[in-house]
This record gives structure tokens, sequence and C-alpha cells, in this order.
């Protein structure tokens, strides 16, 4: 019998961890204090979502965990960095992340801003020393597909337009794109990093895998504007209520909390429509959907 959806979480958790530890620089390697910064920033903390997904991703295609390692890691390090960005005081100027003060508290602005440059980096190392495909075109397809995710058309782009719409009214159209390009980009990008790795899936099932993720990664943005309104700081782990303090438009402050809700959950349902034809094979898939959509933090 497969095991129970919280200890497979537990269990890929704590070995993840142990990846990130062993892949990271060591502290004690020059620049010590980037370093530091850095391991700061990644361990110890985080839900560790898109790993999960890109795990459950790769199961689904049969893929080498060896090889999804580096690859969930790749998209870790680039949400790591978009977080410490996030937080900064040209950002959203957060002081809690993760339950400890943000990057630029503990350590300081320029050493934040150079954590993120460096696990930028450090993503695109992973993803393009190690074997992650037999196919090495596909590989370079993987590296492009992480590019794209993360830049000005993916989840840098969708910053941009967040930080434009400060105290504006969007349409509903609009608040979608921003939340599709500044969360939803990347969680796409870790599902269909993980599948890559392996070689069970063809083109349609692919487009099918895309769809899910481009549906649960919008879904985890109109969650986290829940939560924001909903949840208490030490719940979360970093300050609540800042998206109101802020005035950013979110799908709570566009539709109000139960409609905001009720998007969420037609979102989960049209997503698991989309890994219809997968059974028990996308379990996994369907559980980190459910977390998703029902989380509280
Ligand atoms: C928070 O992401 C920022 C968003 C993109 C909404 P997570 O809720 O996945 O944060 P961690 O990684 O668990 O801290
Ligand atoms: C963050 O959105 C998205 C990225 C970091 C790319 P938020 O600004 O809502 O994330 P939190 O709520 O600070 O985690
Ligand atoms: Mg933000
Ligand atoms: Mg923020
Ligand atoms: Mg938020």
């Amino acid at each position: 019998m497969a095991k129970a959806f919280s200890s497979w979480v537990a269990d890929q958790q704590s070995r993840f961890e142990d990846v990130l530890r062993n892949l990271l620089p060591s502290a004690d390697v020059a620049p010590q204090r980037l370093h530091a910064a850095m391991r700061y920033s990644v361990l110890d903390g985080g839900k560790r979502v898109r790993p999960l997904l890109a795990f459950a991703a790769g199961e689904l295609a049969g893929a080498d965990v060896a090889r999804v390692n580096y690859a969930a890691a790749a998209v870790e390090l680039i949400h790591a960095y978009s977080l410490v960005h996030d937080d900064m005081p040209c950002m959203d100027d957060d002081v809690l992340r993760r339950g400890k003060p943000t990057c630029h508290v503990e350590y300081d602005e320029a050493t934040a801003l150079l954590v993120g440059d460096a696990l930028q980096s450090l993503a695109f190392q992973f993803l393009s020393e190690q074997s992650l495909s037999d196919d090495p075109s596909k590989q370079l397809q993987m590296v492009k597909l992480l590019a794209v995710a993360s830049g000005s058309r993916g989840m840098a782009g969708g910053q941009a337009i967040d930080l434009a719409s400060v105290g504006k009214q969007l349409t509903l159209p609009e608040l979608e794109q921003m939340h599709i390009h500044k969360t939803g980009a990347l969680i796409r990008a870790a599902i269909l990093l993980g599948a890559h790795c392996g070689n069970g899936l063809n083109d349609a099932q692919i487009d099918k895998l895309d769809r899910f993720g481009k549906l649960i990664g919008l879904a985890f943005q109109v969650v986290d504007d829940v939560l924001d309104c909903e949840a208490d700081t030490a719940t979360l782990g970093k300050t609540a209520g800042k998206d109101a303090d802020n005035d950013k438009p979110t799908y709570v402050s566009l539709l109000g909390l139960q409609d905001a809700k009720a998007m969420a959950q037609r979102l989960h349902s049209e997503a698991l429509e989309s890994l219809g034809e997968f059974g028990e094979s996308a379990r996994r898939l369907r559980e980190l959907a459910d977390f998703i959509v029902l989380r509280k933090f």
C-alpha cells in the first residue's frame, strides 16, 4: 500500500534538506559571509512545494530521483532568491520570512542582493553540470524552460507587474496574468522539469501536466492572498496583512474572501481534471493539489 501523504511529504522534505545542505557552498569557504547568507536563506524552512511537485512529476515519468534532485534544487534556489528580493525594502519591505528575520535584516541589503544573484547562477549550474536527461537536446530545453520561467516573461516579469500595480485596481484578467507570472511560472516549471528527467510521458501527456501546473500555480497564489488576509503571522512565518498594508491588488481585494476561496476551489477542480488519464500514478500530484488549496500556512 502507498505511504500516507503526510509521511511521504515528511520523508521527501527531510531527504531534500540533506540534498540542499550538500549542494550549497559551505559557509567555511570564501566568501564566507555570502555563503552563510545563501545557506540561511535556503535551508531550514519553507514547505518545499515546488520540489515536492517535481518529485511527484518525476515519479509519474519514471525519472531517476538522483536527477530530479538537481532539477528540484534548481527551482527551489530560484524560488528562495525570489523571496530574498521580494522581502527587500525596495519591494515588499518585510522583516520576517520562514519564521526568521529576512535576509537583508539578518545580513544587509547588499548581501541580500548578492544572495539572489548567486542563488540564481547556482540554479543554472545545477541544471547544466549534471546529466539530467539521456537526450542532451532535451536537457538544453530544460535549461531554457527554467530561464524563461524565471525571467521577464516569468517570475521577474510578474514581480514587475506586482510593483507597478500598487495602489491600483486591476481587472480580473490583469490580476490573473500577474499571478500566473510571479508565482505560477516557477510552479509550472517545477512540474515540467521533474517530468523531463524521465522518459515515460508522451507530448500529449506533458501538455496535460503543463495545464495542471498552470492551474495549480495560479491557485497557489490565490490561496497565498487569502492566507495573507486570514492567517496570523506566527502560523505563516511571514508578516500577515502585508498585502493590504502595501496596497496590493489581490484576489481578496478584488473579489472578497469568499469568492477568492471559491476561485481557488474552481482552479483545483480544473487542475485535477487535467490529470484524469493518469490514474494511480498521479496520486502524489493530486494530493499536492489538495494540499495547495487546503493549506493553512
Ligand atoms: C511564498 O511561497 C511566495 C509565493 C510565491 C506565493 P511559499 O508559500 O511556497 O513559501 P515557502 O517556500 O513555503 O516559504
Ligand atoms: C511573491 O508574492 C511572489 C514571489 C516571491 C515571486 P508575495 O509577495 O505575495 O509573496 P509573500 O506573501 O511575500 O510570500
Ligand atoms: Mg511580493
Ligand atoms: Mg511579499
Ligand atoms: Mg503573499
